[in-house]
């Protein structure tokens, strides 16, 4: 028969009971007695291991297999025996077991409790542990419902380029791409490096979100999405900032900022819900051992509306509280992780939608409003962590569009792909970031971004 997946003897067990199967995985650990040994055995298919049962009678190199140290690839040919009344459901009755590559009694995942910061140190074998290959799967998974979401509503995943002449957000916080000699660059006569020489005969970086391309592919489709690697040389060494993270991108023509936040709503109650229908077993084990309110704050979320407020009156709010924080606020300040925290944790306690701040702390694509002072953006803050979406509507009037890039010391014709689409066919349209890595924080409780990204790019941190 082939070979099986543990994931699917614990959605049909009966179907495989008595069977002979062959499943294939990696030793958690191994006990034996002199003729009678067992071996909790994992695959990675699912949270859970499958108990291995090998006794010297049926296995003929029982000696060897005794022996086999934690961390070993190994494949069990035997039959499931049905145990409903154990601990364990069933178990695999072994004929036959080979060994695919041993393992050494100085494995560095033994079985114990390891501190997170070590597994960090591991990153190449932490996914075989039972925090790490939940929150991955948990990854993988919520990734496969975005994508479902948007696609059951007839958007266009939109590929929009890593590398790119712009810097979107206007930050400074871009990762130069080039192929000059940083140390010796070629120089024009009058000092200035000489781009002409370099790759893409211009400065290029990679991208920090595929947004105004996005847009381009939405006044084409009407609706699309992007989903992909962004990067920030941002050096603040905090918890929830990586240098290389994932974003998803969506873009609604014909659209305003009401519609924008309605999108966002229904797209995390919709990932949320796929997630803890599909991945069980995984937010189980995070709610036990990583944040014991995960599950019911979860579903508080999909069963509850999201909090809406404007910046005024956030501020209003927490300027009552000011003596509490570290970065006193005041209107024309940017909200801090502890206010957004405040907001959503004292005061909503769900999810909100802050909406409308003041022009000079966004970036230069939202639309004004009509006070003059502030725009059409939206951040969604969630108890935990904080911002976890950032969108507006987006300045859809060329003349507007132009006076505002110039204010900022911007050169519109460095823009002029981006100005055409107001030039053709402009529309109304918004749309929004929604941070991968943040949202697997809020869905495991995992506190730190290093923990959700398999191999965390931070600054300083790029071994693996
Ligand atoms: O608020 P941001 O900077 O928005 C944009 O980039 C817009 N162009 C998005 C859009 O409207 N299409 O970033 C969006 C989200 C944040 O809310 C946050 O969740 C995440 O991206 N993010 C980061 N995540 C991890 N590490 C970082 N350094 C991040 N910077 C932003």
């Amino acid at each position: 028969m082939e070979r099986v997946k543990i994931a699917e003897l614990y959605k049909n067990s009966e179907a495989f009971g008595t069977k002979t199967i062959t499943v294939c995985g990696w030793v958690r650990s191994v006990r034996d007695s002199k003729t009678l040994g067992f071996i909790d055995l994992n695959d990675g298919s699912c949270f859970k291991g499958l108990q291995i049962v090998f006794e010297a009678e049926k296995v003929e190199n029982f000696a060897e297999v005794a022996k086999y140290n934690v961390g070993a690839a190994i494949c069990v040919k035997g039959e499931l025996l049905l145990t409903p009344q154990a601990k364990q459901p069933f178990e695999l009755h072994a004929t036959e077991i080979t060994l695919e590559g041993a393992s050494t009694p100085d494995y560095p995942l033994q079985k114990k409790r390891h501190s997170v910061e070590y597994l960090r140190s591991i990153a190449h074998l932490r996914p075989r542990t039972n925090l790490f290959s939940a929150a991955f799967r948990v990854r993988s998974a919520a990734a496969y419902g975005i994508h479902k979401f948007f696609q059951e509503q007839g958007f266009v995943y939109a590929h929009t380029p890593l590398i790119t002449a712009s810097d979107c957000e206007g930050a400074g916080e871009m990762f130069r791409v080039t192929t000059l000699d940083p140390a010796n660059p070629p120089r024009k006569e009058d000092g200035t490096v000489d781009f002409n020489e370099d790759f893409f005969q211009k400065p290029a970086s990679l991208t920090v979100s595929g947004q105004l391309e996005a847009e381009c592919m939405a006044m084409a489709f009407g609706q699309v999405y992007t989903f992909g690697p962004t990067f920030r040389a941002e050096k603040s060494y905090t918890q929830r900032h990586a240098a290389e993270f994932w974003m998803i991108e969506p873009e609604i023509a014909f659209a305003e900022l009401e519609d924008v936040m309605e999108l966002a709503e229904a797209m995390m109650k919709y990932v949320i819900r796929y997630v803890m229908d599909t991945c069980p077993q995984d937010l189980a084990f995070c709610n036990q051992f990583v944040d014991k309110g995960l599950l019911d704050r979860l579903q508080n979320v999909v069963d509850n509306d999201f909090a809406r407020v404007t910046y005024t009156e956030a501020v209003e709010i927490l300027k009552k509280h000011n003596d509490k924080f570290e970065y006193k606020v005041d209107w024309g300040t940017d909200l801090q992780t502890e206010h957004e925290k405040f907001l959503t944790e004292q005061i909503y306690k769900r999810p909100v939608f802050v909406t409308n701040y003041p022009a000079e702390i966004k970036a230069f694509y939202m639309r004004a409003n009509e006070d003059d002072k502030t725009v059409a953006a939206v951040d969604l803050l969630v108890p935990g962590i904080g911002e976890i979406i950032g969108g507006s509507q987006r300045e859809e009037r060329l003349d507007v569009l132009e006076t505002k890039m110039k204010k900022l010391g911007m050169n519109p014709e460095d823009y002029w792909w981006y100005l055409d689409l107001r030039r053709y066919g402009s529309t109304r349209h918004g749309g929004y970031g929604l941070g991968f890595e943040r949202l697997i924080m809020y869905l495991t409780g995992i506190q730190n971004i290093r923990d959700v990204l398999p191999f965390p790019r931070t600054t300083g941190s790029a071994e693996f």
